[in-house]
């Protein structure tokens, strides 16, 4: 299998609330986890950053599944390459409150409404999403 990381950018349709994320997050397990596909799923009330591991196939079918979701727009393609282990062994969701906070401070990332994900250069976008899996709420479904 060749392992793939893909990692994109979307701007929501509407600001998503914490209950929308868990939502995604319960139509996501099952599906990600029959097609072996890790990752995480970074949710802000402006936008989504998400990074999907897996095999090439299941990685692009998956993808563009999400691409059609009408609750974001713009979704565009960061990152995609063939890794040799994966960032994210488990699949994890969290929420960040404020992306402009919770991100990296580089000014370069940054415009006039704050942490512009768009801006993030492909070869860099791997540590920020990183960066925002440790400091953004941990998405977990209620029992
Ligand atoms: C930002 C965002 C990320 C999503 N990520 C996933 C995902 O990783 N896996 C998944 O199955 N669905 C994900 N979804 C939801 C899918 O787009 C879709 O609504 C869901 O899989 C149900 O599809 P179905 O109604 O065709 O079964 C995501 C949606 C959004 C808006």
């Amino acid at each position: 299998m060749k392992l793939t990381r893909l990692i994109y950018a979307s701007t929501l349709a509407e600001p998503m609330s914490k209950a929308d994320v868990e939502q995604i997050l319960a139509a996501s397990r099952q599906r990600n986890n029959d097609l072996g596909i890790t990752g995480y799923l970074c949710v802000s009330p402006s936008h989504a950053l998400q990074c999907l591991e897996g095999g090439r196939h299941s990685v692009n079918k998956l993808y563009n599944h999400i691409v059609r979701d009408s609750r974001h727009a713009d979704v565009t393609l960061l990152r995609y390459i063939e890794a040799w282990r994966r960032l994210f062994p488990v699949w994890d969701m969290g929420f960040t409150p404020d992306l402009s906070t919770a991100a990296p401070q580089s000014a370069r990332w940054h415009d006039e409404s704050g942490f512009n994900p768009y801006l993030v250069e492909s070869d860099l976008v791997e540590n920020v999403i990183e960066a925002l899996c440790e400091r953004s709420e941990r998405v977990e479904l209620r029992a």
